[in-house]
Formats: structure tokens, sequence, C-alpha cells
């Protein structure tokens, strides 16, 4: 939402309303700016004015921002036909607005970035910023050095001409390792295990840039992010 806008518009947008109802409200007096009854739909206000509706005080929220452990099965996604949404597990206003800031496959769990704040997800998802994001990964195929070396200097996925950029890897048993990619390609992790001749079958996301997913959150929770935690995206 940004200031100034109209106040059909403000109404609209926080009370979920269509703009034609809001305008009928507008002719009806039950709107009020700063105290005083306006009936003029195309009126510019501030994001300081105090605005009421048949005498209810709208409250514009402001940026937003939360982690969310997502379980299987959801997709990030606004809307689909076929799956919930991770939208789906969070109870929160003007969900409309809110976007996931780097998505997971319907069967990665882990941590999503949900906001409203466009400018801070761009800084997370633009490939320009290189920002890490780290991945518990659990293969079907021993993880060998020999592999763990060429995920750090860098694979050639299917179908691409560039080699991936270089990664951090650390096995964490046989059949596990902790991967740390700065890129968000398709599939990426799958396929750079792919790329090393083994196969993922659970992938979790733990962090992104320096937010690491809450430990008390359990799957299908989520929390508002803290300042430090929003900061530290764009410090960075
Ligand atoms: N890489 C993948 O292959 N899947 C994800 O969900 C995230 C990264």
């Amino acid at each position: 939402m940004k200031f100034p806008c109209r106040i059909d518009k403000f109404v609209s947008h926080i009370n979920e309303l269509p703009r034609s109802k809001v305008k009928i409200l507008i002719k009806k007096g039950e709107v009020a700016i700063n105290g005083i009854v306006t009936k003029k739909s195309d009126v510019q206000i501030g994001a300081d004015d105090l605005i009421e509706v048949s005498g209810k005080q709208l409250k514009y929220l402001g940026k937003r921002y939360f982690m969310l452990n997502k379980p299987q099965g959801y997709v990030c996604a606004n809307h689909d036909e076929l799956h919930p949404t991770v939208f789906d597990l969070l109870n929160e206003p003007n969900l409309k607005d809110f976007h996931v800031a780097g998505r997971l496959d319907i069967d990665t769990t882990g941590l999503v970035l949900i906001t409203n704040d466009g400018d801070w997800s761009h800084q997370i998802t633009s490939p320009k910023k290189q920002k890490f994001k780290t991945y518990l990964v659990e293969t079907k195929e021993i993880i060998t050095e020999e592999s763990l070396e060429k995920l750090r200097h860098g694979v050639a996925l299917h179908n691409e001409k560039q080699l991936t950029r270089p990664a951090q890897a650390e096995a964490i048993d046989k059949y596990a390792l902790r991967l740390s990619i700065c890129e968000g390609k398709y599939h990426q992790v799958k396929r750079m295990l792919a790329a090393v001749e083994n196969h993922v079958v659970e992938l979790h996301r733990e962090k992104i840039s320096g937010i690491t997913l809450d430990t008390n959150l359990a799957q299908g929770e989520y929390r508002p992010l803290t300042q430090q935690e929003v900061d530290i995206i764009n410090a960075k």
C-alpha cells in the first residue's frame, strides 16, 4: 500500500471489500477522515490519517514478515487448484498482498519466508544478491568425498550451460549432507544431486542468509520475524 492514496482504495484494501461497495458506504456518510465525514471517494489520505468506517477505526498494518515451517504437501503459491498452499497455514489479515520469498517444492520442508514487502524479498530472490540458502539433504546413495568436492566446485545441471556457483557442502553422515547455495534455480538441489549421480530422498531448508528456522516452530507453525531478523536481509 503506497501513500498518499485514495480513501476508497484504502478502505477497500483494508476491509477486503469491492470498491463499488466502499463508494456506497462513502456516499452514505459512513466514512470519516480524522473525525470528519467525507462523501468524496477520491480524497487522498496519508499514512498518519485516522480513518473510521461506521465508527470503527481502520488500521494499516504496514510491512509484515513471517517465517513458516513448511510441511510436505503444501505449495508455495497464492492459489492452487489441486493442493493446499502455505497461505492456508497463516491466519492473518490481507493475505492477498503477501508472497513467498523463495519457493520450496511441494515435498520440501522447512524455512519459508512470507512478506508483503517486495523490496525486501527481492534481496533474497535476486540472483545478483547471492544470498546463501542452507538445506539438509538426505540421499539415496552414499555421499562420497568426490561428490562433495564436485558440489563445492560447481556442477553441470541438465539443460544449463553454466556450472552452478561455488557452494558449501559437508557430510553429516553416509546418507545426509548440509548444502548451502547462493542461487535458486528450478529444483536446484535435486538437480545438483542428480548431477553427482545421487538422488534426494528428503529435503529441508534450515536457513536463508542469516535467518535460521526457529526450532520452536512445529511443522505448519509460523511466527513474525523479529526486527533483527528483518534487518539481516537489508544489511547484507
Ligand atoms: N532445491 C530443490 O530442488 N527443491 C527445493 O524445494 C529447494 C531447492
